[in-house]
């Protein structure tokens, strides 16, 4: 270069700082993808921007969805962390070497369910909250309808909830995912399957969303709603008239993770991220969020809306097998073909 184009070069770059405000020119950025609600995510992205000055891109997207975009941009990455959303799809991701290994000092601040997700997983992720599943019903719509209140996941197949149930789909959705994993552990895979294929006739529609079938149960939009019991809680606090469900036969639960994408662009930046999202401190902005997850950090306050699992019948939920890739993409590809494609 000449030294005009030395010189020029540098006025356009120094031009280019000036637009930049000052602490993100500092501290760089981050791009994080979230896959909890969208209420939690943006003040979790805000929290840590005032925290370190490093500048947050998000985008929200669903457990399943999140892992399709993070694998098609393998040879690019764009995506520096992965925030939130069930365990399995990280675990598949580790499996899948889309994501590196990271071992927090925060790691001994965790509850043991948190670093078990962590070790299985070779240090690629980590568990950063847990909660159950179950479902939510409308109470005057039930009773306006006169049917009995539901108990098990057995009742959600009755002709009296024919299109009456909502849950999202298993593809793009980690929480129905859990419910597909959960019921083939609950019940063996065929007669899984044969539960899968009745519960399909009273589905009135597979969301992309894991949590907006509670949204639809608090509304009266569908008479139940299979979700987490957390995300039902979302809609009792704000005055739904909900009833939630911790089904008698018993149920699974999700430990949401958090994990670095490999070929981060901002590697430093997504490990202080991981640091800062597993602090007590940051735990704690969930509930500020209405969102009743129990935190991983044994030091977070546990919200006192949260479902409590003591309070809960829970399988033990096998993350390793039903989060690998071989036994997910095989469940998803039956359910594709015996539950989805099936008439109703
Ligand atoms: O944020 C609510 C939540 O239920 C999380 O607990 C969970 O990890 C995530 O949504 C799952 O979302 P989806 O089913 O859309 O992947």
């Amino acid at each position: 270069m000449t030294s005009r184009r030395v010189f020029a070069a540098a006025l356009f770059a120094g031009a280019l700082a000036a637009l930049v405000p000052g602490s993100a020119r500092a501290q760089g950025q981050l791009t994080v993808y979230c896959s909890v609600q969208e209420e939690w995510c943006r003040p979790m992205m805000a929290a840590f921007e005032r925290a370190t000055g490093i500048r947050v891109a998000m985008t929200r997207k669903s457990s399943g969805e999140t892992l399709t975009q993070i694998r098609a941009e393998a040879t690019n990455p764009r995506g520096d962390v992965w925030w939130g959303g069930t365990g399995d799809p990280h675990m598949q991701a580790a499996e899948e070497n889309l994501t590196v290994e990271y071992r927090s000092p925060r790691l001994s601040e965790l509850h043991d369910w948190a670093v078990r997700q962590a070790q299985q997983a070779n240090f690629r992720t980590v568990g950063i909250y847990a909660g159950a599943l179950g479902y939510s019903y409308n109470v005057p719509e039930l009773q306006r309808r006169r049917i009995e209140a539901p108990r098990c996941w057995a009742d959600l197949t009755k002709p009296e909830f024919r299109g009456e149930v909502q849950v999202a789909d298993p593809n793009t959705s980690g929480t129905a995912y859990t419910l597909l994993a959960t019921i083939v552990q609950l019940m063996g895979e065929e007669p899984a399957f044969t539960y899968l294929k009745a519960l399909h006739r009273n589905v009135n529609q597979y969301t992309r969303s894991g949590a907006a079938p509670a949204r639809a149960a608090a509304t009266g939009e569908t008479l139940v709603g299979i979700t987490f019991l957390h995300d039902a809680v979302t809609q009792k606090v704000n005055g739904a008239p909900v009833e939630l469900v911790g089904p008698c036969e018993g149920t699974g639960y999700e430990i949401g993770s958090m994990s670095i994408i490999r070929g981060a662009r901002n590697l430093d930046n997504a490990k202080r991220f991981v640091d800062w999202a597993l602090s007590p401190e940051a735990q704690a902005i969930g509930a500020e969020a209405k969102a009743y997850q129990l935190p991983s950090n044994r030091n977070a306050p546990i919200p006192p809306q949260a479902p409590r699992f003591e309070a809960i019948k829970l399988i033990d939920y096998d993350f390793a097998r039903w989060g690998s890739a071989a036994e997910r993409n095989r469940l998803l590809a039956r359910w594709d073909r015996e539950v989805r494609a099936a008439a109703r």
